[in-house]
């Protein structure tokens, strides 16, 4: 099966990219498949029925609740009705600047499961925390994941804080390391093999050689998704 290439457009393409974003997808990704867009929620509708079979449509968040007085917020239910079937959660811009932490990521993963939608549940160190990488993934993962009883729909994002948005990417060498760890980790405690995504500064010009790395079951792309020859050509870059 084909890796998988997730896009997520944070707060920055709209509307009115979506129509020239599609075309240049159906015309230049002919037999290219496990394609994911995430998109602002009030977007999902649009691009679910404008990409249809091309693409999958994700949300790049939602509310733990069901539904209730939580002025402003979107559950996961919302989103799966809008035409989303992938949501990102626990992404570390959610974490740091809007301070999500472990017991609310975990809720939001619940509730998103309970709806049928594939979770992409990111994790990663600060660049303070680098040496100690391993104590700070265990407790975003094993917070993320309590009480989670069927994890099929779960795929893990290794992102190293310091890599998102920065153009610095990760050496080789700590990707292969890390998502090893990641693996083992989920391994000894669920008995799984989650399929595990690389995200940070991931281009064209590197997307090729992380693709092809061992335990790297795909990529999540922020700056280089924007553009669709971009977001094509790292999808044409695996192997
Ligand atoms: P970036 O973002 O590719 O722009 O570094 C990745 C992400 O935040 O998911």
């Amino acid at each position: 099966m084909n890796k998988l290439i997730v896009a997520n457009w944070k707060m920055n393409n709209d509307f009115s990219d979506i129509p020239e974003f599609v075309k240049y997808v159906k015309k230049n990704a002919k037999g290219e498949d496990n394609l994911v867009v995430c998109v602002p929620s009030v977007m999902i509708k649009d691009f679910a029925d404008a990409s249809k079979k091309l693409m999958s449509t994700g949300a790049e968040n939602c509310h733990f609740a069901e539904k209730g007085a939580y002025t402003g917020e979107i559950s996961a239910k919302m989103v799966k009705s809008a035409g989303a079937s992938y949501v990102i959660l626990g992404h570390s811009e959610r974490r740091h600047i809007f301070n999500e932490n472990d017991e609310m990521i975990n809720k939001k993963i619940i509730s998103a499961l309970k709806e049928g939608l594939k979770v992409i549940f990111c994790v990663g160190e600060t660049l303070d925390e680098k040496s100690k990488y391993k104590s700070v993934i265990k407790t975003q993962i094993l917070g993320g994941l309590d009480g989670v009883a069927d994890l099929d729909n779960v795929i893990i994002a290794y992102e190293p804080v310091w890599a998102i948005g920065t153009g610095k990417v990760a050496t080789t060498a700590d990707i292969v390391k890390v998502h090893g760890y990641i693996k083992n980790l989920v391994s000894e405690n669920y008995g799984k093999n989650l399929p595990v995504l690389y995200g940070g500064s991931v281009k064209p010009s590197n997307s090729k050689e992380i693709l092809a790395l061992e335990n790297v079951d795909g990529v999540l792309i922020g700056g280089a998704s924007l553009k669709a020859e971009d977001y094509i050509a790292i999808a044409k870059s695996r192997n």
